[in-house]
């Protein structure tokens, strides 16, 4: 940021701001010159980088440059109301190089007018509330189109890295919506007006960057497109909207946007399916699990599918003879998209490994496809999921089992198995046997991992001690079955 510098000139005042987005540094200016009851046309705000003939043929030389005048200790307090900072704030981070002045402006009128800013008519006040519209406007979509790709750091650590064209001076204001929703993630969001990089601790600002700086295309782009295909709705389209809420500008960033010209195109027909077979019938029991990852993106049966940043889909080949059956995807399974990848799978492997159970040639998924949590700080933790909510998403799981087909379900902990039977049972009675599910499909249930890892000490080893015990069956009882 350039260093802050406020020079006078004869009766005039240029007012230099450190940064463009520098509302707190405008207000404590402004309070001070008020104070002092120095008019508008007699101030000068200046961005850094501005240059020109600020007060036209009229104004003063540099040549009597003298400090800011002090309020005297009994100055009167300026008026502001709530109404006119919330406003401002916003307004102040247009790239309307008048927006300062035109703040100054209604803040002197609003101390000889306090009830200036009700006047819909005036065009000062009008001004100032299109520009702050502009900005919100401008937020909203940052929030929504802002798309993430994957890069590798040296370490191996993921680091996502987006791009994007704001309108305004939003990065800095907005980048605290990115920290909150993705607290755990290692990100950096590129404008040409300035970078915000964030690496679960602490916010860095970086110079403005070039397109050319953030990668291009990357797998995740496909789960972005397909995710859009699946949420597009045909009866909903008004191509008008549509391009208002999601401006051209933006589908150049936007792996979806390629998709619109041939939603739009067939838009119609399907619309007119839609209401021909009404909505649930859309919902044909799904031929693949590209199919069901496709779908579950778009589910909004529970209240959970607006938690976590995406569907977690089950992970490994159709036709494998044992299924394993988690609760819901965790922190790191949101993130990356794969089930049991944290401390809970590393957990899980190690057990399956001793036992001789090979991980890849399971299928493995959860009960609830999306991470249901509460923050703690900027912290994510976990919330179990409610029997209702588990038994809505058996819906999907039920569709996983028919086309992997397992003879063996492995339930770990009782959400996985209420989501496998529709009921609730007791782990500590139901372990080490098989109940059966249908005529070929037995299904065990054992501990899920993130109970043992919940314990200590002795508790910890006696429920380990158990956990193997089971796997260990289970592994005799797939060798009986392929025998
Ligand atoms: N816990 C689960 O139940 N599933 C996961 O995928 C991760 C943690």
């Amino acid at each position: 940021m350039t260093a802050m510098q406020n020079v006078s000139i004869g009766a005039h005042y240029a007012i230099h701001l450190p940064a463009p987005d520098d509302f707190a540094f405008w207000r404590e200016r402004a309070r001070g010159l008020i104070q002092c009851d120095v008019p508008p046309d007699r101030v000068a705000w200046i961005e850094p980088g501005a240059t020109g003939d600020l007060f036209g043929s009229e104004g003063p030389s540099r040549s009597g440059d003298k400090r800011l005048p002090a309020p005297s200790a009994d100055a009167s307090p300026v008026r502001a109301s709530q109404r006119f900072i919330t406003i401002a704030r916003s307004a102040a981070l247009h790239s309307d190089p008048a927006r300062f002045g035109l703040l100054y402006r209604v803040l002197w009128r609003l101390q000889r007018q306090p009830r200036l800013m009700e006047d819909k008519a005036d065009p000062d006040v009008r001004r100032l509330e299109d520009l702050a519209k502009s900005v919100r406007r401008d937020a909203h979509k940052m929030h929504a189109f802002v798309r993430f790709r994957e890069v590798a750091e040296e370490d191996g650590t993921p680091h996502f890295v987006a791009w994007f064209e704001p309108d305004h001076h939003i990065v800095r204001t907005e980048a605290s919506f990115f920290m909150r929703r993705f607290a755990n993630m290692r990100w950096s969001i590129l404008t040409p007006r300035g970078s915000v990089h964030w690496d679960g601790e602490t916010m860095r600002e970086g110079p403005p960057a070039r397109r050319e700086d953030a990668p291009g295309d990357d797998p995740v782009e496909d789960l972005w497109r397909s995710y859009y295909a699946s949420i597009f709705n045909p009866a909903r389209l008004k191509v008008g909207a549509m391009l208002s809420e999601m401006p051209k500008k933006y589908w150049k960033n936007l792996p979806e946007a390629e998709l619109i010209p041939q939603l739009i195109a067939g838009a119609q027909a399907r619309e007119a399916t839609m209401v021909a077979a009404g909505a649930r019938a859309e919902r044909a029991r799904p031929a693949s699990l590209a199919e069901i990852a496709q779908s579950i993106t778009a589910c909004r049966d529970c209240p959970i599918a607006d938690c976590g940043t995406r569907a977690v889909m089950g992970e490994g080949a159709p036709s494998v003879p044992l299924m394993i059956v988690g609760e819901q995807p965790g922190d790191q399974e949101d993130l990356t998209a794969r089930p049991f990848v944290g401390p809970a799978g590393q957990l899980l492997d190690t057990y399956l490994e001793r036992a001789g159970i090979d991980r890849s040639s399971a299928y493995v998924t959860n009960a609830v496809k999306h991470f249901k949590f509460t923050w703690k700080g900027k912290h994510r933790l976990h919330q179990s999921p409610t029997a209702k909510e588990i038994d809505t998403c058996r819906w999907w799981l039920e569709a996983e089992r028919q086309i992997v087909q397992p003879r063996i379900v492995l339930a770990l902990g009782a959400s996985a198995a209420r989501g496998l039977l529709g009921r609730t049972l007791s782990i500590t009675r139901e372990r080490g046997k098989a109940i059966m599910l249908d005529d070929r499909t037995e299904l065990w249930v054992t501990a899920h991992p993130s109970y043992l890892l919940r314990l200590d000490g002795e508790a910890r080893e006696q429920q380990a001690v158990l956990f193997a015990a089971d796997l260990a069956a289970l592994r005799e009882r797939l060798a009986e079955l392929a025998g």
